[in-house]
């Protein structure tokens, strides 16, 4: 029998103090919206309604003009403290309801001080840390006037090739609903502080779903994958507070997504009840028209505003024809009324009213050595240890001499990754630099490429001298960060340039050869990591790329990071995550018969009707949850508090994790379950919890769970469920191995 959870809402729990989610009869806020909603002509409502980008209006003095005739309720992209002070200031004093702006900017891993990219912090499994790291972005970013950031992005992907990837915190749902909760809370901090700055939820939703990985593509997602997948980070921040929502780009099962009432309307505001605001993506509402789902910008219009999109971002679809279609009787002004309450809500949450407009904090905060600390602390740890053949790593800061060499080594701008509008490459510490500060002259530098994509082997004589010269090589491989983000989707996710040339190169001096390499993406780079003695992913690690790198290299700290995502062998795996279906005919790697294994003139018709690649397997270059350390860890003990769960129960699983080697290190503990049978089919693996620990050698400790049977739940296309049925449950290193049990729930 299948016991139905209250509803599909279920999961709501609506945090103290969230406005966003409140309940607002008899509010004040709420009496302050509807008086000033009374006092607005539907033109200025039509004007709150529409966000510009800097310079829309003509000069400074067009613009303040517009602000007064309140032709405007946010502007994006304008960051200079004095600036927007002025525009606030005419808002606030000189603008008929004085009605403050919000001042939008993405301010997506670090404003000045630049963080791992989303990827990276989320390899750290630390979301408290993210959301530190987050908190320093806002506190530079409101010194030069911002109040409103679109971040976090937390669309779940399994798709390398989609350079957006960069921004996720990968594959898996839990992961990426705990880090966009930490973010939220990080941007935001205390509401009424002049840091705050109000987050945005993006981009709702299924973005990271666009079919090969080719950005804005088409998206088609059952909706068992939207609500058990998807949709959770969002209603994991949504649940945090945050502020504001973006509709997405995509076209969401032959409905976009900035024109979509299930996603909006049912699910956003019916189901979870969310009282925050709505903006569009750039342009995705006259967008429409290309989709082929509106026939002009005015239809786009009355799709976009029928669906709950509250305000339009650079395009103006709204200011152009909302008027009319009120005036026709196609949308209601009580229908505009909701949309502007919810902006004004917004501004209401952020004390814009009430903030003195010109009092930002300082822009001494701007890169302050307390924000360049916890950089290069985030970017430690979001550093993934892939292969350590031998203890390669860590090295001696005595060594004799050490090659740097590669076309990521001296990349300030680079190391800093995708979406930086504010970061500057020279503020960056590079790894030239910082292993320079500690090696000096037994340092031998030689770039070998200029960049990532450079075919020129002109270089390579050098390096490979320098190489010769050296005890050890350390190779900084990677991708600039153009290669990934918006738009930058690849099709091809090897090491781009001849950089794999130049390594083979180099492998060939037979000196130790170490490989970091700075991507915004998994890349394949199983045959760079077969010549490798030892690799360390790096991701696009910010501002502090260098220090936190020689940090690990020699051996300071253990690399602790994991991976928040698959790495595939090459682009024909993909898709391939830890939580697929099992399949009707699944193979174990007995069954692979690999493509140079076949007999000419096989007579077999196949290769044992199992479901694998002929070439790659069934295995992904690494799994979900990979990382080594510079120690080893032994799991013990998996206990359970029992065997048998109710529909209302809970479960204690506990394991015993000792550091069995010789350097001190975190090790991130993590818990998987299988739900074996289903109504209908469920993954293989899912993640339901991780924990970080720090064990000195020789030490033990016993890290315990909670497994609450709610936590069991998911959507079988009709409505969530709790079912009844056996499960499989490991505590483990990673998502392929690990100790397990079994439990029953009643
Ligand atoms: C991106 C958004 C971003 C917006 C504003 C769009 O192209 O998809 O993520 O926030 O631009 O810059």
């Amino acid at each position: 029998m299948k016991i139905r959870i209250l509803s599909l809402i279920a999961g709501i729990g609506l945090l103290a103090g969230c406005s966003a989610n409140s309940t607002h009869n008899a509010d004040p806020v709420e009496e302050k919206i509807n008086s000033m909603l009374s006092g607005m002509t539907l033109e200025e409502k039509i004007g709150q309604m529409q966000q510009v980008n800097d310079g829309f209006f003509g000069d400074d003095e067009a613009t303040k003009q517009a602000i007064r005739e309140g032709k405007v309720g946010s502007f994006l992209n304008m960051v200079d403290a004095k600036r927007v002070a002025e525009f606030q200031r005419v808002a606030l004093e000189e603008s008929k309801h004085g009605i403050p702006l919000l001042f939008g900017r993405d301010v997506i891993h670090g404003f000045r001080t630049i963080f791992p990219i989303p990827l990276g912090m989320a390899s750290s499994w630390e979301p408290d840390l993210a959301e530190k790291a987050m908190r320093i972005a806002a506190v530079e970013a409101s010194s030069m006037g911002i109040n409103w950031t679109f971040a976090p992005m937390m669309d779940v992907t399994w798709d390398p090739r989609w350079g957006r990837i960069a921004e996720s915190c990968g594959e898996d749902p839990l992961l990426a609903a705990e880090f966009a909760a930490a973010m939220v809370k990080g941007f935001q901090g205390d509401l009424s502080d002049p840091t705050a700055v109000a987050a945005c939820a993006k981009h709702f939703v299924g973005y990271g779903m666009s079919e090969a990985g080719r950005d804005y593509n088409t998206t088609y997602i059952p909706e068992p994958l939207l609500r058990n997948v998807h949709l959770r980070p969002f209603k994991a921040a949504a649940d945090a507070g945050v502020l504001t929502f973006m509709s997405a780009f995509n076209d969401l099962n032959g409905v976009p997504t900035s024109g979509n009432e299930f996603t909006l309307k049912q699910i956003l505001r019916d189901e979870w009840d969310y009282k925050g605001m709505v903006v569009s993506d750039w342009g995705s509402i006259p967008e429409m028209i290309n989709h082929g789902f509106a026939a002009d910008t005015k239809q786009a219009a009355e799709i976009a505003a029928k669906a709950g999109v509250d305000m339009e971002m650079a395009t103006t679809c709204y200011a152009e024809n909302l008027k009319t279609l009120v005036e026709e009787g196609v949308i209601t002004e009580t229908q505009i009324d909701n949309y502007v309450g919810n902006i004004l809500r917004v501004k209401q949450d952020m004390g814009l009213f009430e903030k003195p407009y010109d009092n930002h904090v300082s822009t001494d905060t701007i890169l302050a050595p307390t924000h360049l600390e916890v950089s290069r602390e985030v970017a430690r740890k979001s550093m993934v240890l892939l292969k350590n053949k031998g203890n390669t790593l860590p090295i001696s800061k005595s060594i004799r001499s050490l090659a740097v060499i590669g076309p990521l080594s001296d990349a300030g701008r680079d190391q800093l990754g995708t979406w930086i509008f504010d970061g500057q490459g020279e503020d960056s510490t590079t790894p030239k630099e910082a292993f320079e500060k500690i090696l000096g002259s037994r340092m031998n530098y030689a770039e070998g490429l200029e960049y990532s994509r450079d075919k020129s082997t002109k270089g390579f004589a050098k390096a490979i001298a320098a190489a010769k010269r050296s005890d050890a090589i350390i190779f900084f491989a990677g991708e600039e960060s153009i290669l990934s983000g918006e738009a930058n989707a690849r099709g091809i996710i090897d090491l781009p340039g001849v950089q794999t040339e130049l390594i083979t190169e180099l492998k060939k001096t037979g000196k130790p050869l170490i490989l970091v390499v700075m991507a915004g993406r998994p890349l394949g780079i199983g045959a760079e990591m077969d010549m490798a003695d030892a690799v360390l992913y790096a991701w696009h690690p910010g501002t502090m790329a260098g220090p936190a790198i020689t940090d690990l290299v020699f051996g300071d700290y253990s690399p602790s990071g994991k991976l928040p995502v698959t790495f595939v062998k090459g682009a024909g795996q993909i898709p391939f995550y830890y939580y697929r279906k099992n399949t009707g005919r699944p193979a174990t790697e007995n069954d692979v018969t690999y493509i140079d294994d076949i007999p000419r003139n096989s007579k077999q018709l196949s290769l044992g009707f199992k479901s694998m690649h002929i070439d790659y397997g069934i295995t992904p270059l690494l799994p979900f949850g990979f990382g080594l350390s510079y120690t080893e860890f032994e799991y013990n003990n998996l206990k359970l508090s029992a065997h048998e769960i109710s529909a209302d129960g809970t479960i204690f699983v506990s394991a015993d994790i000792k550091n069995v080697g010789n350097y001190e290190a975190e090790e991130i503990v993590q818990l998987y379950i299988r739900d074996k049978v289903g109504s209908i089919t469920r993954p293989i693996k899912e993640l339901k919890g991780f924990k970080k620990i720090n064990l000195k050698p020789g030490n033990e400790k016993t890290v315990n769970f909670e497994l609450k049977a709610e936590d069991l739940q998911f959507f079988n296309g009709k409505e969530y469920v709790i079912e009844p049925g056996d499960f499989y449950i490991w505590i483990g290193p990673n998502s392929e191995e690990g100790l397990q049990d079994t439990f029953v729930l009643k």
